[in-house]
């Protein structure tokens, strides 16, 4: 949370700059609980805002000069607010140069720049969208230093553009969704064909566990982007297969995909099975939770996985650990990958009573399979970006 963080921020920021950031905004990051790789497809997901996150700190300058620093790495570049440039050496400054660039193309270039840091405490490379949460609190501090109204859906947009257009990842605008829309203690579902985004209520007794497996595979952006093609190959064949408007794998039923699938290229048959496999899971999970079913929907979670390895093949063995391990434990309702795999967290539903006892069991069965610990903690669902000091 942004209290644990600004402490830190302020001293480093007052120690680099000689003066105290006039504003702050803090932006959590996220878990998916249900719905991998749909919000492309203009499916629905459901996640949650987590209690880790990033604050951005700001300070105006006189002249028409941005400094940013990155707080961990203490490195700064330096840039005007009216033409920001990709920086290949400091890949972290591509994802605020991008939103500044977006307020500019919405809001006109600034005549003063402003002396900018940040700081954060989600792990990198954990598929916790330490990127998302990056986008969105530069976005609410640059949002009120100019002072102007950003409503948070325009502001996920201009992240998910930043992602775009300054780090090459095709993403889809579940991270950014996520974090501007958590609440404290629900879920968010998003129906990204309509990007209405509205809270879920959960369960008081039972609870996340985040497994972080620290893994990390080579061309994860690169196979992400490969996997977003296949699913548009998908929609394309099914558009002129089924003699309904399809659009986007969202309009696409099981039942179709099983009566079509043979006709298609097999590969991109296998993939498009999971986000559309995927699209009714977060469908009859939401009713399971309106229902109070929270087993029925745990087993939903450990299928959303199996589809994940078997079909996507976004999963790695370090997260088939986790999700095995967990299904052994007796507690533990369901577990799954979180984000775009290939590495990175997986995410556990357990019995409050039962967290501890299940956290430590899996990461001692992490330990017995890869030899290094896997990181178990419990999550709790938090609200999304705000201004926290201004
Ligand atoms: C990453 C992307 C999201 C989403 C998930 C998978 O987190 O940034 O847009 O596609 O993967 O569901």
């Amino acid at each position: 949370m942004h209290d644990k963080i600004l402490p830190q921020l302020d001293a480093k920021f007052s120690s680099l700059y000689g003066r105290t950031a006039t504003i702050v905004a803090y932006a959590p990051g996220r878990v998916e609980v249900l719905g991998n790789h749909t919000d492309y497809n203009e499916g629905c997901v459901l996640s949650a805002a987590i209690d880790l996150g990033t604050c951005f700190a700001v300070a105006p300058r006189d002249d028409a000069r941005v400094r940013l620093t990155a707080g961990d790495l203490m490195q700064t570049v330096e840039f005007p607010v009216a033409a920001p440039e990709r920086s290949p050496d400091a890949m972290w400054s591509n994802y605020v140069k991008g939103c500044i660039a977006g307020l500019n193309e919405r809001f006109g270039a600034p005549a003063t720049g402003f002396d900018a840091m940040f700081l954060g405490d989600i792990p990198l490379g954990s598929g916790l969208s330490s990127s998302a949460a990056l986008e969105c609190s530069a976005l609410y501090a640059l949002a009120a230093l100019r002072g102007v109204e950003l409503p948070p859906l325009d502001a996920a947009k201009i992240g998910q553009k930043a992602e775009h257009e300054w780090a090459g990842v095709m993403c889809g605008l579940l991270d950014q969704a996520t974090s501007v829309f958590g609440l404290k203690d629900h879920l968010v579902m998003s129906d990204f064909r309509s990007c209405e985004c509205k809270p879920v209520t959960f369960p008081s007794d039972v609870c996340f566990l985040l497994c972080n497996t620290h893994a990390k595979h080579a061309l994860v952006d690169g196979a992400y982007n490969e996997r977003r093609e296949c699913c548009e190959r998908a929609a394309r064949f099914f558009a002129t297969a089924l003699d309904h408007p399809v659009r986007a794998l969202r309009d696409v039923t099981w039942a179709e995909w099983e009566e079509k699938s043979g006709e298609m290229d097999p590969l991109v048959a296998k993939r498009s099975a999971h986000p559309i496999g995927e699209g009714e899971r977060v469908l009859a999970g939401v009713e399971l939770l309106r229902s109070g079913d929270i087993e029925a929907f745990g087993r939903l979670m450990f299928e959303s996985h199996e589809s994940s390895r078997v079909y996507f093949e976004n999963s790695c063995p370090e997260l088939d650990t986790v999700v095995d391990a967990a299904a052994k434990i007796p507690g533990v309702l369901g577990a799954r990958l979180s984000g775009g795999g290939f590495g990175g967290s997986a995410v556990g539903l357990v019995r409050r009573r039962d967290a501890e006892t299940a956290a430590a069991a899996i990461a001692s069965a992490y330990a017995k399979t890869h030899g290094t610990p896997c990181e178990v903690r419990t999550l709790a669902c938090s609200d999304g970006a705000r201004v926290v000091r201004k």
